[in-house]
C-alpha cells in the first residue's frame, strides 16, 4: 500500500484549493489577476472533481484548484490523486473534522490500482496529502487497507482465486492479527454436517470449504460476519449465458468484503469478539454436479428442493447462518453477491439491506449516509415467503416467476437465522462497472465502511 499521507512541517507542499460553485466568484476575486485569467481561460467552473493546475511564472506547478460542485459529495477527493504528479500537497483553508476525515479517506481510496498482471506497473511514487491537524491518518489508512484487501481479492481472477487461495488470504489475515482459523475442506464438510456447502461445491475439482476465523476476547460482545465465497458461479447445470457469467469471478465479493471489514475491526482493536464464517464453493458443471429437482437436507435440518442450481449462494449461506446462529451473536451480518434482482431494483451502486430490526435499520441508514457508503433498506415482506414453498420438501430455493428476487432470497436466508437475533443481510454488487475519476473498473468494497463505523461507535 502506498504511503498516502505526509506529516505537516516536512518541507514544501503544493496548496490545493477546494472550490465549490457557490464560492467560485469569491475565490476568483481573491486570486491574483493572472490566476483568475488562467481559471477563466481553462473554463474552470468548480465542476465536481475538476482539477485545475495553476502554473507559476516559471511554469512550475504553483497550486491546484479542485472543483467540489455544490460540495455534497464527501468522497469526491478520491478523484484528485490519480491526476497529480508525485509530491506533497496540502488542503488550503480549514475543513471541519468530518469533511477532513472523508477527504483524507477519499485521497487514499483514489490511490488504488490493481496491477498484479501488468508487466509494467505504473510509477512507484505517489502524491501524498499533508494531513490536516484534525484528521486521523491511521484511521483513514486502516479503512483504505480493508477496502484494498476486498478489491484485490475480487479482482484476482478465479484461476488464481480458488478455494485454496481464498483460504490462504484469510490465513494471512488471521496470522497478522493473531486470530484463530479453522478450515473444513471437501468431505470434512459432510462429516461436520454442512451438506449444502458440500453439494454446491461438489462438481468442482477445487473442493468446497468453510472458514471459521475467531478473534478477540471470548467474553466481549459477539459480532459474527458471514460472506458468500463462490469463487466462480457458472450457474451450475442451470448454466448462465455468456453475458451473465462474464463477471462471476466476483461471486466471492461477500467473502472479500467481510475479510476487509475484519481487517478494519482487528487493526482498530475494537472491544468485541469477532467470528467470520466464509462458506467457499465453485458452482461448476460436471457429471456429479447437484441438479435441478434434487432435495438437500440443510445443516438446520430443513429440506430444500433445488428449483435452480444458479441460486447457489443462499444454499451455502444457509448452512453458515445456521452455524452462526447457534452461539447467539449480538450482531450477525451477512454480505453476498446474491441476486441480479438487487441490481435491477437499486442499480450497481446502492446495495439493499434487509433486517427485521427497526433500530438496526435506522442505525445502518445513518452510518451509510455519514460515511458516503450508500445502503437502502428493502423489506422482508413475509407474504412473499409463500413463493418459496415446495410441494415435496420444506422449501424451494427459488420462487416461480422470480418477482422481487432480492426479497425472496433474503426471506430464504431468514429461515436459517435464529429467532430474535439482530441480523442484517446485504446484497452487494461488489463491482464498479466503469472507471471514472478516483475509481478503477473492477472489484469494489460495499457496505463495510458503514458497518465498521457502526461497530466502532458501539465498541
Ligand atoms: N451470483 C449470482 C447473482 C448475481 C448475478 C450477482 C449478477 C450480481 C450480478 C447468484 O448466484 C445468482 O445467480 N442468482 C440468480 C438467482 C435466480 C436463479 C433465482 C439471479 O439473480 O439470477
Ligand atoms: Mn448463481
Ligand atoms: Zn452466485
Amino acid at each position: 500500500m502506498p504511503p498516502f499521507f505526509a506529516r505537516p512541517g516536512q518541507g514544501q507542499s503544493i496548496p490545493v484549493w477546494p472550490v465549490a460553485k457557490s464560492g467560485l466568484e469569491a475565490w476568483l476575486s481573491a486570486q491574483p489577476d493572472s490566476v483568475a485569467a488562467w481559471a477563466r481561460a481553462s473554463q474552470f467552473r468548480a465542476q465536481a472533481g475538476r482539477v485545475l493546475k495553476i502554473p507559476a511564472a516559471d511554469g512550475e506547478l504553483a497550486a491546484i484548484a479542485f472543483g467540489l460542485d455544490d460540495g455534497d459529495e464527501p468522497l469526491l477527493w478520491r478523484a484528485l490523486p490519480g491526476d497529480l504528479a508525485p509530491g506533497a500537497y496540502h488542503i488550503e483553508g480549514a475543513l471541519d473534522a468530518k469533511a477532513g476525515q472523508l477527504a483524507a479517506l477519499g485521497w487514499a481510496l483514489g490511490c488504488y490500482r490493481y496491477e498484479r498482471y501488468k508487466k509494467q506497473p505504473k510509477a512507484e511514487a505517489w502524491p501524498q496529502l499533508v494531513l490536516p491537524d484534525n484528521v486521523d491518518g491511521d484511521e483513514a489508512s486502516r479503512i483504505a487497507a480493508g477496502v484494498f484487501l476486498a478489491r484485490d481479492l475480487i479482482n484476482t481472477p478465479s484461476n488464481d482465486m480458488g478455494p485454496q487461495e481464498l483460504s490462504d488470504a484469510a490465513a494471512a489475515l488471521a496470522a497478522q492479527f493473531n486470530a484463530s482459523l479453522r478450515i473444513l475442506t471437501g468431505e470434512e464438510l459432510l462429516a461436520h454436517n454442512y451438506p449444502m456447502i458440500y453439494a454446491v461445491g461438489q462438481a468442482s475439482a477445487r473442493p468446497p470449504r468453510l472458514l471459521d476465523l475467531r478473534w478477540g476476547h471470548m467474553d466481549a460482545p459477539k459480532v459474527t460476519l458471514v460472506g458468500k465465497g463462490v469463487v466462480f458461479d457458472s450457474g451450475g447445470l442451470d448454466l448462465k449465458p455468456s453475458d451473465g457469467m462474464r463477471l462471476m469471478k466476483k461471486d466471492m465479493g461477500g467473502a472479500a468484503n467481510v475479510l476487509g471489514l475484519a481487517h478494519m475491526i482487528m487493526d482498530a482493536g475494537l472491544k468485541l469478539r469477532l467470528r467470520v464464517l466464509i462458506p467457499i464453493a465453485e458452482n461448476a458443471v460436471s457429471g456429479n454436479a447437484f441438479r435441478p429437482g434434487d432435495i438437500l437436507t440443510s445443516r438446520k435440518g430443513l429440506t430444500v428442493e433445488i428449483g435452480n442450481t444458479d441460486a447457489e449462494g443462499r444454499l451455502i449461506l444457509a448452512d453458515a447462518l445456521a452455524e452462526a446462529s447457534t452461539e447467539q451473536p449480538d450482531f450477525l451480518f451477512d454480505l453476498a453477491t446474491l441476486t441480479g434482482a438487487a441490481r435491477t431494483a437499486l442499480g450497481a451502486e446502492i446495495p439493499p439491506f434487509f433486517t427485521p430490526d427497526e433500530g438496526l435499520a435506522a442505525e445502518l441508514a445513518a452510518h451509510a449516509a455519514k460515511q458516503a457508503d450508500p445502503l437502502w433498506r428493502l423489506p422482508l415482506w413475509k407474504p412473499y415467503a409463500k413463493g418459496l414453498e415446495s410441494g415435496i420438501a420444506d422449501l424451494n430455493n427459488v420462487t416461480e416467476g422470480g418477482m422481487a428476487g432480492a426479497i425472496t432470497a433474503a426471506l430464504f436466508l431468514q429461515q436459517f437465522v435464529g429467532e430474535g437475533l439482530v441480523w442484517a443481510h446485504f446484497d452487494i454488487y461488489a463491482w464498479n462497472a466503469k472507471s471514472g475519476p478516483g475509481q478503477q473498473a473492477g472489484g469494489e468494497a460495499m457496505a463495510i465502511r458503514a458497518l465498521y463505523a457502526l461497530l466502532r461507535d458501539r465498541f
